[in-house]
């Protein structure tokens, strides 16, 4: 969603500033904009659209001045145009500001503040802010900032600056994302690393209720008080590259092939001389002991791979797994408490409804883990324990590695735990764990048996309808499949689990449909061939996925999608990839933006 980027420096402000939202697009927006400050005159371009239309704008009309603030629009109050795009400015010019969240108490302030004779350009809550500013303002923008924020409701992210003190940016953060780079001679703020990490690798992760001000040598953190806070500079692992196409056509694609190096990374650092070792595992264990039941709350993908974690600790540690969308969680009666053990999963770390949910099962004394690949994101810092996926920076809006570390990490989490609560013994647990190091090996073969993906999609890629069908972890996967589809392709897709097939949707199979049949679990293969069977005998089409070592499935199936052979607990990173090559390839062929699917937004802020 909206995407910040402050800078203080030497030089023209508008390049860092424009380079930063480029890079921040991936987040999804529909309008974008920029303000400087020039030795005191604050000037701004806004256009709607991409950001070349802003560009475009800016090569016609320079922007001047070392400092200033951008934004990449993803619009909630009011539609995508010039008027609603940010930054906003206060009435008497001397305040810009952009502002990324929702300001829930708008419509009251906007009332006290039209009462008080201040003018409303745009439909925004945004503009709100920058109008209590202008208001508080006496001479000291640090006063006005605080006074301002503590009239607010909602989540913000706000980034200002105010023509009296040319040089400075201001940020505040408050359940939105933020965070500071310390540059040398320059320094600046954003949404997240993406925005900054061609300026430095070291970063500030901003607090809840705390505001920056930045100057081009100095950056001072203070809380919502106005006391000072020393803060600690944290180190990005990771290089500019990483958040690069490096020549690949879509970072979609870069992203699916870099997943055994992603898995690796987050299994490796966790397995020591042949046995699972987690962060901060001594009181994780002891939050785990006594536990009746486990609860696993997350969305849209995330959720999937929660899905594939609550079949896995099921199975191996005999636990009641319990797992519901963050965005129902709070609106059911769930039976948590503190003998409940609550996995929150989130890539971004930062969406509304996960830490709505995170906060809801804290609150009703459950102990929260949260598998998070975003260092230093809110749900990272709101979980009693966190577990990081380590797959780098995910930039397609479809996430690919995201998902498949998330799965990779419930897998050493399921054994860890099967050990702990003795429910495996030492023989099984060995093999469990020489099983999931195989993990990083086994996707690339996934990848490498697969060149004819693309030949497949261009086969179906008109077809109006797909349906996904498996049973246990094929099902799981299938559901993760099919939302791959959907989400890039525009298809429609509908995954089901295969022996529910029969009780009403088989109704829509018709000749030429396409139904994906998901038969790695060997186990299940048998009752799901079944199903495969009265697809086909009303006419579709089947593509199977299943193992390599698998001779009857060509008699079966109209096309095939092979997997290396892989204990069938940790089937899905490995079945999963070929079917998001098969997306991709479809997506292409249906000439859709793919990296940027419309109407989506990267990381959800919103509720
Ligand atoms: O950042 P999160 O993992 O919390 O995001 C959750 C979902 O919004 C996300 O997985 C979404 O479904 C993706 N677009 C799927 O590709």
């Amino acid at each position: 969603m909206c995407g910040i980027v402050g800078f203080s420096g030497k030089e023209k402000a508008v390049d860092a500033i424009y380079t930063g939202l480029k890079h921040l697009e991936y987040r999804g927006y529909d309008s974008a904009g920029i303000a400087v400050n020039n030795n005191g005159s604050l000037r701004m371009l806004k256009a709607s659209g991409n950001l070349e239309n802003l560009k475009q704008k800016l090569d016609n009309d320079k922007l001047e001045g070392p400092c200033g603030i951008g934004h990449t629009r993803w619009a909630t109050h009011g539609a995508p145009t010039d008027v609603n795009a940010h930054p906003h400015l206060s009435s008497d010019g001397k305040f810009a500001i952009v502002h990324n969240g929702i300001i829930e108490n708008y419509l009251e302030l906007k009332e006290e503040l039209i009462k008080e004779g201040y003018k409303f350009l745009s439909e925004t809550d945004t503009e709100v802010i920058v109008h209590l500013l202008e208001h508080y303002y006496k001479g000291d923008v640090k006063e006005a900032f605080l006074k301002t924020v503590s009239r607010l409701e909602g989540s913000y992210a706000i980034g200002v600056i105010c023509s009296d003190n040319p040089g400075v940016a201001y940020a505040a953060k408050y359940f939105a994302p933020l965070i500071v780079g310390i540059g040398d001679g320059e320094n600046l703020f954003a949404s997240d690393v993406t925005a900054i990490i061609g300026h430095t690798k070291n970063v500030i992760y901003l607090e809840d209720g705390e505001f920056a001000e930045i100057s081009k040598d100095k950056v001072t953190i203070y809380d919502f008080k106005g006391n000072e806070v020393k803060k600690e500079i944290s180190k990005v692992e990771w290089d500019v590259e990483s958040a690069e196409k490096g020549g690949y056509e879509h970072f979609m694609l870069k992203e699916i092939m870099e997943q055994p190096k992603a898995i690796k990374s987050a299994i490796e650092p966790r397995i020591k001389n042949g046995r699972i070792v987690l962060e901060n595992e001594e009181e994780l264990a002891s939050a785990c002991k006594n536990i009746e039941r486990i609860v696993i709350s997350a969305c849209g993908s995330a959720f999937h791979a929660g899905y594939v974690g609550r079949y896995i600790i099921e199975e191996l540690c005999k636990k009641s797994v319990k797992i519901e969308y963050a965005s129902e969680l709070r609106y059911s009666s769930p039976v948590i408490n503190e003998k409940a053990l609550t996995i929150v999963v989130s890539q971004s770390g930062e969406t509304a409804d996960t830490i709505a949910a995170l906060k809801e099962c804290k609150a009703r004394g459950s102990k929260v883990l949260a598998i998070v690949n975003v260092v230093g994101s809110t749900i990272a810092k709101l979980a009693d324990f966190v577990l990081y996926t380590y797959a780098g920076p995910e930039i397609a809006v479809a996430t690919t590695k995201g998902y498949t570390t998330q799965v990779a990490v419930f897998d050493l989490f399921a054994v860890w735990l099967a050990d702990k609560l003795k429910t495996i013994d030492e023989k099984i647990y060995n093999n469990l764990v020489d099983d999931i190091m195989q993990l990083p090996e086994r996707i690339q073969r996934s990848i490498d048996l697969n060149p004819n993906v693309e030949k497949l999609a261009r086969k179906y890629y008109k077809n109006d309808v797909v349906f996904f069908i498996g049973r246990n972890l094929d099902y799981a996967v299938g559901l993760e499949a099919s939302l791959k589809l959907k989400e890039i392709s525009y298809l429609h897709s509908e995954a089901y689990a295969a022996g529910e097939l029969k009780h009403g949707t088989i109704a829509l199979i018709e000749d030429g449909s396409l139904v994906v049949a998901l038969a790695c679990r060997e186990d299940l293969y048998a009752k799901t061939m079944s199903n495969v069977k009265e697809v086909k005998a009303r006419g579709a089409n089947v593509v199977a996925v299943t193992d390599e070592d698998n001779k009857d499935i060509f008699t079966e199936a109209s096309d095939v999608i092979l997997i290396p052979k892989i204990n069938s607990l940790f089937v899905a990173a490995c079945e999963v990839v070929p079917l998001q090559l098969f997306s991709y390839y479809i997506a292409k062929e249906r000439g859709c933006d793919i990296d940027k699917p419309k109407n989506l937004a990267k990381s959800v802020t919103v509720e």
